[in-house]
């Protein structure tokens, strides 16, 4: 028996990262289209670099996938050479990661500039994929439970009830990302992750938001272990790296899914 949320769409990720350029995103697609069904409760979300969006944006097909930015700048314009605002994505993308791990590692961003990145998210209507999660240093200090509370609360600082119908939440252990080399988060520990964190929203937001609220996981999932990951109780779709650039592999990710939302 699949513990998937009936009132909650399954969301499907893919973090291209910064891979494949304009021509190589749309053969991707391409090959995505011809594989990947139309199923209204999952929601199939591809995130490629800034410079792919706008041509995969006329190519294509709305019902099938939904666009998100990989990143965005929290100040909507001005003298910011280099960066592109969340105001001029607002056309083209429904969603945005948020926070993601190497933009907390490898740019600087600090809790505050998440947070603010979640602001103009909000404000310009994009729903911001919110990524929340401890390094192996923070797990093995035993401050896990506390980064998780840090940036969770920090993020959501601004963000009113109403607000909060428009926020995906991702538990991205950073030292599960990316590992190729079998250190995986097991179903256990992202249980318990993601109910502390639903347990955070029920305390600021109450009851309805936290049962409404999506939260996914990420980092290494493929499609042997999608299933095992879906079937954690709480977890309401996943954030893929890696193996969303192989299109066998995704397409059997959003498969599963899609037999496992028939069961419900
Ligand atoms: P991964 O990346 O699936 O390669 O671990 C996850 C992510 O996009 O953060």
């Amino acid at each position: 028996m699949s513990a998937m949320n009936q009132d909650r769409k399954t969301l499907i990720v893919a973090n291209w990262k910064m891979h494949l350029n304009v021509h190589q995103s749309s053969l991707l697609l391409h090959r995505l289209n011809e594989r990947i069904k139309i199923h209204r409760n999952i929601e199939v979300i591809l995130a490629p670099s800034m410079l792919s969006l706008q041509p995969l944006s006329l190519e294509l097909d709305r019902r099938k996938f939904k666009l998100a930015a990989q990143d965005a700048y929290f100040k909507d314009e001005g003298g910011y050479t280099g960066e592109v605002s969340f105001a001029m994505l607002g056309d083209l993308v429904e969603y945005c990661i948020v926070g993601h791990s190497s933009r907390r590692i490898y740019f600087g961003e600090t809790l505050e500039t998440v947070r603010d990145k979640v602001q103009a998210a909000v404000r310009n209507g994009i729903t911001p994929i919110i990524c929340i999660g401890e390094t192996k240093q923070d797990r093995d200090a035993g401050e896990g439970r506390q980064v998780i509370h840090d940036q969770l609360t920090t993020a959501l600082m601004n963000v009113t009830s109403r607000d909060l119908d428009k926020i995906v939440l991702v538990y991205e252990p950073v030292w599960a990302i990316s590992t190729f080399d079998g250190i995986m988060a097991k179903p256990d520990d992202v249980e318990k992750a993601i109910a502390y964190m639903r347990m955070q929203i029920r305390e600021l937001y109450g009851e309805r938001a936290a049962t409404k609220i999506s939260i996914l996981y990420g980092g290494s999932v493929n499609d042997t272990d999608v299933h095992g990951y879906l079937e954690v109780p709480g977890v309401d779709g996943a954030l893929v790296g890696a193996a969303s650039l192989n299109y066998h592999q995704f397409s059997a990710m959003v498969d599963v899914a899609y037999r496992m939302r028939l069961k419900v």
